[in-house]
């Protein structure tokens, strides 16, 4: 077990934070997790060594009762892995769930993700839906389309 301890994000670690989710996410930039519930780990006598972030969704696919929380981050740090930090973080979300009245924590992993799929499966969640996701690029919005044909016909430049 790694020497640390889990406990709520605090106030001014919002850019350590921020640094731990964007080696999670590369992509999402600047992530507004202002609506999340961040649980941190930290290390003894160090800095932070992992997050747990979660949010009460109004519902979750697979999820029976609603709202319900939902993990929407989880990250530990290379040198601190297989050391059970995860299994702290994701413990903390459980205990405050209960404490605060849900009986179910939904959560999602990207289906290459074998670590954290062995992950979930180890520490008690069930397998629900497997969802495909899509997405189109749009290239000319409908409400532009007709706010350009309006101006045409009408020869005016004022949107409606
Ligand atoms: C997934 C991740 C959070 C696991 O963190 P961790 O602190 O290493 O996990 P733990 O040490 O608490 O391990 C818990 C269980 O996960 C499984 N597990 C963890 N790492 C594993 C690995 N490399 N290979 C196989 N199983 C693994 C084991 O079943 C383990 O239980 P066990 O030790 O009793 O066998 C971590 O690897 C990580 O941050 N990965 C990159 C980000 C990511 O994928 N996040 C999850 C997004 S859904």
């Amino acid at each position: 077990m790694s020497d640390g301890r889990v406990r709520p994000m605090q106030s001014d670690e919002l850019d350590a934070v921020t640094a731990m989710m964007q080696s999670l996410w590369p992509a999402a930039g600047d992530y507004d997790f202002s609506d999340e519930r961040v649980f941190v780990w930290e290390e003894r006598d160090q800095g932070l060594g992992g997050f747990i972030s979660f949010s009460i969704r109004p519902w979750a696919e697979g999820c029976e009762s609603t709202p319900v929380p939902y993990i929407e981050g989880l990250w530990v740090a290379p040198h601190l892995r297989k050391s059970g930090v995860a299994t702290r973080l994701v413990a903390a979300v459980e205990e405050w769930c209960v404490q605060n009245g849900y009986r179910e924590l939904g959560s999602d992993v990207e289906i290459g993700n074998e670590t954290s799929l062995k992950m979930h499966a180890s520490l008690g969640f069930e397998p629900t839906l497997r969802l495909q996701f899509f997405r189109k690029i749009l290239a000319l919005g409908l409400r532009d389309r007709d706010v350009t044909r309006r101006r045409g016909a009408r020869g005016e430049d004022r949107e409606e």
